[in-house]
């Protein structure tokens, strides 16, 4: 069966995270059209303050992956948390697959890194900067789906700045928001797991 579909719906409800991924390269031609989808998002002013990185080189993605562990090990020191010990067996499923993944960051052929162009944003921080790159990220992700291609947001970016930075020469003023990998999914797309609409309509104003 295929995980290709241009069925929005269905996008938008099988787009789950996708932690683990096979060997098989990504065809660069897909991971533009990818971009290209980011591109067509809105932003405050129509400003398109982003600018978006895909590392795909080996030695690029160990370094930096290393990095990725280091400051989630100093994060934590002795005292990780052991998700054997969450009772709930989504939540344990999801912990044990987010820190896997930054123990081996690597292990994605392809990372997206979206980065605010604070001198183009209509906001330069806060809420309000990040609402004028989301819409890519979103737009991005939707359409690996489409693509059958796996990512997951994630925000490690924080704990490796500096090494960001001096790896993939990010100008001070462009500002690294996620790091999304990408590739080839070795898990199943959704359904995703949410709450029902009713928690969250509120119909003509706010009721509980
Ligand atoms: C703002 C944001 C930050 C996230 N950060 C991480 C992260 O650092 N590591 C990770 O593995 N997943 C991260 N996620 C993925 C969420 O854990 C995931 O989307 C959520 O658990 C729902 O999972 P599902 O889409 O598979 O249902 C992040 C998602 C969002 C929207």
């Amino acid at each position: 069966m295929s995980n290709q579909t241009t069925d929005i719906y269905e996008v938008m409800q099988t787009q789950r995270a996708i932690r683990r991924w096979t060997d098989q390269p990504v065809d660069p031609v897909v991971i533009e059209r990818i971009i290209q989808a980011g591109c067509w998002a809105p932003s405050g002013s129509n400003l398109q303050p982003w600018g978006f990185i895909v590392v795909t080189d080996d030695g690029k993605r160990e370094r930096l992956a290393a990095a990725i562990r280091e400051s989630f090990a100093s994060r934590f020191g002795d005292n990780r948390p052991n998700p054997d010990e969450i009772p709930d067996p989504t939540q344990r499923r999801m912990l044990k697959g987010a820190f896997n993944l930054f123990d081996d960051f690597a292990a994605a052929p392809v990372w997206i890194i979206p980065c605010l162009v604070r001198a183009q944003s209509p906001a330069p921080t806060g809420l309000l900067a990040g609402s004028s790159i989301y819409p890519s990220i979103q737009n991005m992700m939707l359409a690996a789906r489409a693509e059958g291609l796996g990512t997951v947001l994630t925000t490690p970016q924080d704990g490796i700045m500096d090494e960001l930075r001096a790896e993939l020469s990010i100008p001070e003023n462009a500002l690294p928001v996620a790091m999304i990998p990408m590739g080839h999914p070795a898990a199943n797309f959704g359904p995703v797991t949410r709450q029902p609409l009713e928690n969250f309509l509120h119909w003509n104003g706010w009721n509980d």
